[in-house]
């Protein structure tokens, strides 16, 4: 059934409680990556121009002791959304009490509230002591915040995987809830590559764990029609299939997994044929070997040339493509081939829905200048992962149906 999305309320004159993840990359206070802000900015600025009085709020960071408190103070990403949407930010540096709740009410159509980090409530200092409000979902929090607005739109869906105070929370105690048109889009991209792909559907995994993605590699190799497999996580598979890896990455723990999963896979499962390597890891030129003559010492850090026509190949004629996880360390040079060969292949295949399922390989497809040659890069690292595995995420169960 489709969502409720912030288009389908009645704003006008109403305080609408906008949960967004502001969960932004941080260097002393000052932002690095403001996609996550910029991601939600057309919810914003629906409710505003749409006479709304907008109430923002957001997590930032993990606050577990004291010092966590400064150090995820959301200020100034407060100052960030203000720079983009042009508009005045009124900033409250609470989570509670008198002074939010005189700003939320006094709050005038087409204005922006944004209060402090909910996950301050995390935090209990006078007691010294994790109380884990926001975290855990307690049931005064959720209410309070309600309290504040009319009505509730999600927008956060890097949180979504969460149910915390601050969406499922107080999505229980208010009357409407709706999806901000950022969720609304992950749930079109991501959730329908899941539910509902366009066929031929290829997913692609990287990254160094098996052990990080073993729901996902589950969860795709039941519904996509083939899985490709880059990253360090390959030799965890080669290894199981009695190759020598060298010095390769492995989880030798996870090689009995592996072998259930080739087993399973039922030939849908597509490994490198190729790799580079060298015999240290430095950012140095490294030798294309085959993954059947690896010597002793060979250290595999990129897939090879030979892997990535083969990844072409599989991807050719592909109407759904869903990538997640590095191809190999492609923050070093010499062993970025093969991420942006991925990118190039996704970038160049003709009427398909490409989707980047959130965390590394996003951050991949950003720096390497392929954003926007895709059709989708999820604003999730753990949520998408999550969606992708199939399950039901709190944050977007919690929302009303149309
Ligand atoms: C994320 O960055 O993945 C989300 O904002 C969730 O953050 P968390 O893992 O601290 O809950």
């Amino acid at each position: 059934m489709a969502k409720k999305i912030v288009s389908n309320l009645d704003v006008k004159g109403k305080k609408v409680l906008i949960r967004v993840d502001f969960n932004v990359p941080m260097k002393n206070g000052v932002i690095t990556d403001d996609t996550r802000v910029r991601a939600a900015l057309p919810t914003i600025k629906y409710v505003i121009d749409n006479h709304g009085k907008a109430i923002v709020f957001s997590h930032l960071g993990r606050v577990k002791e004291e010092a966590d408190i400064a150090k995820n103070d959301i200020a100034p990403v407060a100052k960030r959304l203000e720079e983009l949407i042009g508009k005045p930010v009124k900033f409250v540096n609470a989570t509670r009490g008198k002074e939010l709740e005189d700003a939320a009410a006094s709050l005038a159509e087409g204005e922006i509230l944004m209060f402090q980090n909910t996950r301050y409530e995390d935090f209990d200092v006078a007691a010294n002591k994790e109380v884990k409000k926001e975290s855990k979902n307690d049931a005064e929090l959720g209410a309070y915040w309600a309290s504040l607005g009319d009505v509730f739109v999600n927008d956060a869906f890097g949180t979504a995987h969460r149910a915390a105070a601050s969406n499922v929370g107080i999505a229980a105690n208010v009357k409407e809830t709706a999806a901000g048109f950022l969720l609304e889009k992950e749930i079109k991209y991501v959730g329908g590559a899941v539910d509902n792909p366009v066929r031929p559907f290829v997913a692609i995994l990287g990254g160094s764990k098996v052990s990080d993605k073993i729901g996902v590699i589950e969860s795709l190799l039941d519904k996509a029609d083939k899985v490709l497999i880059g990253g360090a996580m390959m030799f965890t598979f080669l290894k199981a299939m009695g190759k020598n890896i060298g010095s390769s990455r492995c989880e030798d723990d996870k090689l009995d997994l592996a072998n259930e999963l080739l087993a399973k896979a039922n030939g849908k499962l597509v490994l490198p044929v190729d790799a580079v390597c060298n015999t240290a890891f430095e950012d140095v030129k490294g030798t294309v070997k085959s993954v059947d003559e690896f010597a002793n010492d060979d250290m595999g850090l990129d897939i090879g040339p030979k892997s990535l026509e083969l990844f072409a190949h599989e991807l050719a004629g592909a109407k759904t493509v869903v990538w997640n996880g590095p191809m190999g360390v492609f923050e070093m040079k010499n062993y970025a081939a093969g991420t942006i060969g991925v990118c190039e292949l996704l970038a160049n295949l003709n009427d398909a829905n490409t989707i980047i399922g959130g965390g590394d390989s996003a951050a991949a497809a950003e720096s390497l200048g392929y954003a926007d040659k895709m059709s989708h890069i999820s604003t999730g690292g753990g949520a998408s992962l999550e969606y992708l595995e199939g399950k039901a995420l709190p944050g977007i169960t919690c929302v009303d149906e149309l």
